[in-house]
């Protein structure tokens, strides 16, 4: 299966990226950054940092959209640390960024497979999907699915009470995405909250091998931050779980709903409305995630980076 990995690394980013590279039935065609989690200069420094401790420089990493399309960028430091990857302590990559911009680079690429058979992996705000889209129309048809990390429904916010961060940074570019037509795979926090490291699955990571102890690093700094704010064990590991849904979707379930995304309300900025219980008419545009069986996702997660 042929992805494209669009990200703000981010720990649990990063670890989506690691689990996707460990992964032989993947080929990761490419990694675009995007501003989210952190500014784009780190999030595409971060994307190298993490090629090369898979031992991945040929992947190439190709730096996009450093702002949303309508809003001024807001990061999450307050959880990922000020390198984005903190917990860990890493050399600054060496292997340089690909040339071309991250959006030329997608719709390059999707014009030149073949049709329907490239997924692409949003981790991250929409911004670099939303300006291929709207950049080169005649590539929407050519993806073959979207399968992202983002919103909430019975959850809701994590950024505001609303909203999830994916989609709050920049929610244009989510409506663009959402209304596109692509077949869609939503995995919002409503799935991710029950993906929660705790003490075990962390003290698994730290005997998987040198990567493994990366890993264990960098969770045992960003639940910090969730442990105090949800009172919970550990922290969800969001963007690994879009990963793990294309190597074993029966590990998830969900509903094909319609998702809209609100653009307008200072209040609710960023929301997913999804219509779960199907009391509008509107059409269906996406399968939403809402469970995961967590034991099977840490198993697969631990037994893939162990690989590496
Ligand atoms: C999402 O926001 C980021 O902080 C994480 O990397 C994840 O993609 C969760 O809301
Ligand atoms: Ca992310």
């Amino acid at each position: 299966m042929k992805i494209i990995i669009d990200t703000d690394p981010g720990q649990d980013d990063a670890v989506a990226i690691l689990l996707a590279l460990a992964s032989p039935e993947i080929e990761v065609l490419g990694i675009t950054a995007v501003a989210g989690n952190v500014p784009l200069d780190l999030t595409a420094r971060n994307a190298r940092i993490v090629c090369e401790l898979a031992g991945r420089t040929d992947v190439p990493v190709h730096a996009g959209c450093d702002r949303p399309l309508a809003r001024d960028l807001v990061t999450a430091e307050h959880v990922h640390g000020k390198t984005g990857l903190d917990g860990a302590d890493l050399p600054d990559p060496q292997m340089p960024l690909a040339e071309g911009h991250a959006v030329d680079f997608l719709i390059e690429t999707l014009r030149a497979e073949p049709e329907g058979s490239v997924t692409l992996c949003p981790l991250g705000p929409l911004t670099n999907v939303a300006t291929a889209l709207q950049r080169a129309p005649d590539i929407a048809p050519r993806i073959g699915r979207i399968v992202l990390m983002g919103g909430a429904y019975f959850e809701v916010g994590n950024i505001t009470p609303a909203a999830e961060f994916n989609i709050y940074v920049d929610p244009e570019a989510a409506k663009i995405v959402f209304g596109a037509g692509v077949p869609l795979t939503v995995v919002p926090l409503d799935a991710t909250h029950k993906a929660l490291t705790t003490r075990a699955r962390n003290d698994a990571f730290r005997t998987a091998g040198r990567v493994g102890e990366v890993v264990a690093g960098w969770t045992g700094f960003f639940e910090r931050y969730d442990k105090e704010k949800y009172g919970s064990e550990g922290a969800p590991l969001h963007d690994p779980c879009v990963i793990a849904w294309l190597l074993k979707p029966e590990l998830f379930t969900g509903r094909d709903v319609n998702v809209e995304i609100e653009v307008d309300s200072p209040l609710t900025r960023g929301m997913t409305v999804a219509d779960w219980w199907g009391v509008t008419d509107r059409p269906v545009n996406a399968t939403f995630i809402g469970d995961v069986d967590a034991e099977g996702f840490f198993a697969l997660l631990t037994e893939r980076i162990a690989r590496l």
